[in-house]
């Protein structure tokens, strides 16, 4: 799908990304005339009023122009309320969630975690946007009122975490820096990932003549670039790559080995996360579900594009610059770097398996069993729900779980089958 043939916004939505557009440019000329695609990424999505997450618009469900596992169905947060009891017997009983959209995830999880007895001491929501955290305190205050006093908003992580920390769809939306493994040999003007492309290099930045400063280079000897976002002399955001200065970037670009002229992301703000939720955690467990894969198929040499996706009232689309603020802007998870981060932070890996996997493990299926199949208006449609979530050929496969803990004895229950380790 390409952005041309996209549904035309309002003339109002097309105002407000203008807005954002502005804020973007002006941070743009105040930064030499160029930002790397990551702080794009966050202006983007959640610059403060303007940014897809921070304004007002609906995201989620059928309305919106995406829908997640907890908006399709409630078993999805009443399966995984399962695996929390077991954390949180395990350690301490605290949840936290991060990033939690319109609360529907603490919703269905505290409702269900009621009605097994097991309610955590404190629920605490860690949101990046003020608008979605205004929207999840009005639903916890209208559905559960008796039991508000658990539920607590976070502005930062605690010094220390104990229990279980969850993050459902988070990890895709943290900006990702992207980067080009151009071909050492300068291709022709009209070649792939150059202005043919719409993409513009930095003059006498490539120039060979030039001693000053040299050029990074992967150990294949590929230069390093790195894309972000410039202006056109008429104003208008565009393309621009320039090699690659900041250090942990350029360290991450050369681990990844992949054939010349690719481009792709690199997660450095997920790893960051993850390094500062293991740094904290006690005892307990992290858990996040997310589209993605492990490092070898995420850098396959067939995604030369990487994974970057735009999400617009239900389309897919790759234009990242299309209406700044008014759609979503995504990518897959790297979750190989997740493991890594983690295992580095001093966590212990607990388990990575499909989305669908880790659903049957929790006992998703006892949940739809509860129903009577006579009981058509009511089972029809969980049934269907089920079938979504764990269907290969919907969110049951390409959707992965991943646990890293501390000081936790028994195995997860969630990943008690469909071991996927081996693809990390
Ligand atoms: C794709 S939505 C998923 C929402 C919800 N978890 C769900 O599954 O429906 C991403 C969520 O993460 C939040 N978010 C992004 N970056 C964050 C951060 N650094 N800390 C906390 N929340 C963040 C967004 O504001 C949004 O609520």
């Amino acid at each position: 799908m390409s952005a041309a043939t996209l549904p035309v916004p309002s003339p109002e939505a097309q105002a407000h990304s203008a807005k954002l557009v502005a804020l973007i440019a002006a941070e743009i000329q105040n930064h030499g005339g160029w930002l790397p695609f990551s702080r794009y990424m966050e202006l983007a999505l959640y610059a403060p009023g303007l940014g897809y997450y921070t304004a007002g618009a609906r995201k989620f469900g059928v309305a919106g122009d995406f829908i997640t596992a907890p908006e399709l169905s409630s078993l999805f947060g009443r399966t995984l309320a399962r695996q929390l009891v077991q954390i949180m017997h395990a350690s301490s009983p605290h949840i936290l969630e991060l990033g939690a959209g319109s609360g529907k995830l603490a919703l269905d999880i505290l409702s269900e975690l009621e009605v097994l007895g097991a309610l955590p001491e404190r629920y605490s929501i860690l949101e990046v946007s003020a608008d979605l955290r205004q929207r999840q305190q009005q639903l916890i205050a209208e559905r559960l009122p008796h039991l508000a006093d658990r539920v607590h908003w976070l502005d930062a992580l605690p010094d220390t975490i104990s229990g279980a920390v969850i993050g459902n769809e988070v990890l895709d939306a943290l900006p990702v820096h992207l980067v080009h493994w151009q071909a050492a040999t300068l291709p022709s003007p009209a070649g792939r990932g150059s202005e043919g492309e719409g993409v513009h290099q930095e003059s006498g930045s490539l120039d060979r003549k030039s001693p000053t400063p040299p050029l990074p280079r992967s150990e294949m000897g590929q230069v390093l670039l790195e894309r972000g976002i410039s202006l056109t002399e008429s104003g208008q955001l565009c393309w621009r790559e320039r090699p690659i200065t900041d250090p942990a970037l350029l360290a991450a670009a050369q681990r990844i080995q992949v054939p010349d002229d690719y481009l792709s992301e690199l997660p450095l703000a997920a790893n960051g996360l993850i390094t500062s939720l293991g740094q904290r955690l006690q005892q307990g467990a992290l858990l996040f579900i997310d589209y993605g894969f492990g490092a070898r198929e995420f850098y396959h040499p067939q995604r030369d594009r990487g994974t970057l996706m735009c999400h617009y009232r239900h389309y897919a689309h790759d234009d990242a610059l299309f209406l700044p603020g008014l759609q979503d802007i995504t990518a897959h998870v790297d979750f190989t770097a997740v493991a890594e981060a983690g295992v580095d932070a001093g966590l212990e890996f607990l388990g990575y398996t499909s989305q669908a996997f880790f659903l049957i493990n929790c006992g998703i299926t006892d949940l739809l069993n509860e129903i009577s199949p006579d009981d058509v208006r009511a089972y029809a449609p969980l049934s269907g729900q089920l079938q979504k979530l764990t269907s290969p050929a919907e969110m049951g496969e390409l959707f992965k779980v991943i646990a890293l803990g501390r000081a936790l004895e028994a195995p997860l229950q969630g990943f008690g089958r469909g071991d996927l380790s081996r693809l990390l």
